[in-house]
This record gives structure tokens, sequence and C-alpha cells, in this order.
């Protein structure tokens, strides 16, 4: 297939697409047009036509898309078919909750080291994941090609963590502390934050007693 610049704002929604034709493949559906997918996405068909269309030539007038297809090719779009190594940097409890999520390496991200600096938790291990100490990281990135670190350590340790995992190798910070990393370009940054989904909540559900319960 050629390869083509596909924009952020569609990147973003291909893991749900991937989502629902994985849903879909489950319940056995083989082929289903961009209206069908549309109700069930509460997308518009055209939007679903729109970004589908980026990847070529996947739906066919009057077949529709064919389930599997897309669903492989979004997923190599993803990188979902190849496995990709994962360190846990901060076992506390969001590290080990994440280590202890088994379904990501059904989607190929291995999880197969947790670091920390407490030395009461080295050997501990999560899930069989083994908890070590920092000065093994080095070591432990080159020998293991890891690729993505988790970093679920205090805010005031993360800037400096991720200057070390760059160093050492790794490529892509998944970061769950709360601050922004100011690191170099080609390092792919993707923050995760709980609390921001939750403040836009909160901004939704006051919006929504100002509406309706006025006075
Ligand atoms: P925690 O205190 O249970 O765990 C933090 C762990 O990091 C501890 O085991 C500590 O020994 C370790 N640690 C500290 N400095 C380290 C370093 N330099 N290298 C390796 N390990 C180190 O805290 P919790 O609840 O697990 O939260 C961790 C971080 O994640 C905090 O910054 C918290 O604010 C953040 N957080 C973010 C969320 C999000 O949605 N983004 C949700 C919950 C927590």
């Amino acid at each position: 297939m050629e390869e083509k610049e596909i924009s952020k704002a569609v990147i973003k929604r291909l893991p749900r697409y991937y989502r629902y034709l994985g849903e879909l493949l489950e319940s056995g559906v083989e082929r289903i047009s961009s209206n069908e997918l549309s109700t069930k996405m509460k997308v518009t068909a055209s939007q679903i036509r729109q970004d589908l269309n980026n990847f070529g030539g996947f739906g066919q007038q009057g077949y529709g898309y064919n389930v599997k297809h897309l669903y492989t090719e979004i997923g190599k779009i993803l990188g979902l078919d190849q496995n990709h190594n994962v360190i846990i940097i901060g076992a506390g409890n969001l590290g080990q909750a994440i280590a202890n999520y088994g379904a990501f390496e059904k989607r190929g991200f291995i999880i197969n080291g947790i670091f920390d600096v407490n030395p009461r938790l080295q050997g501990v291990t999560v899930r069989g994941i083994e908890i070590r100490m920092i000065d093994e990281l080095e070591q432990f990135i080159k020998e293991n090609n890891v690729q993505i670190a988790a970093l679920t350590i205090p805010k005031s340790k993360a800037a400096e963590m991720a200057d070390l995992l760059i160093e050492y190798g790794v490529k892509a910070i998944w970061n769950f502390a709360h601050t922004d990393l100011n690191l170099p370009e080609e390092v792919l940054v993707e923050n995760v934050h709980l609390s921001e989904s939750l403040m836009r909540l909160s901004y939704n559900i006051t919006r929504y007693e100002k509406e309706h319960f006025k006075d």
C-alpha cells in the first residue's frame, strides 16, 4: 500500500475504529457499510468514508467494508502487528495497576520490566514481572530492546528520568506524571491524565445542572 501522511486527527480516531471492527469480527460480521458503521459508532458516514479512504480502496461501492481486512490494515497502521517491549518506571499504586493489567499483551505491548528506587520493592513480582532497581535500567533497556517506558513516578522526578530513558535508548514515553516533558522532537510522548478527563466531566456536569435546573 502507498504510504501517505495521515493527519493526527485521523490517527486519534483509529483506535476506536479498531475496537469497533474487532467487536464486529468477534460477532461474526464479515462486511459493513459506512452507514451501518456510522449508526454504531455515532460518527457521520461521510466522516467514516473520509477517514478510511486515507488508507485507499478498503471500501467497495455496494459492498461496504470487509471487516477483517480493514481490521488487519488498521492494526498494521497502528503498529499492532508487532510486539513492543514496555517497561514501567515507578512501582507504586499506578505502576502496579498497569503491570497487573494483562490485556495490553493481547495488543502486543509486552511489559517485561518494572523499576523503582525503593529497595523494599526489589525482587517483588507483579503478575510474574520482577521489580528491579534503577541501577539495572541501562543494561536492561539495551538488552531487551525496550521501546516504550511508562512513567508512573512523582512529577518532581519525571523530567530527569525521561532524559535518562532517552539516553539509554527508549523511543517513546507513556507519561502519567502530571507534568509536561520537554523532550527532543524525535522522542514520542503520549500524556495520559485521568484528572483532566475528570475535569471535563466536571465541566459537563456543571453545565448540565445549569441547563436543567435553572433557578
Ligand atoms: P506511589 O507513591 O504509589 O508510587 C510512586 C512510586 O515511584 C514509588 O514506588 C516510588 O518509590 C517510585 N519512585 C519515586 N522516584 C522514582 C524514581 N526516580 N525512579 C523510579 N521510581 C521512583 O504513587 P502513584 O499513586 O502510583 O502515582 C504515581 C505518579 O502517577 C504520581 O506522579 C501521580 O501524580 C501520577 N498519577 C497520574 C495519574 C494520571 O492519570 N496521569 C493517575 C494517578 C497517579
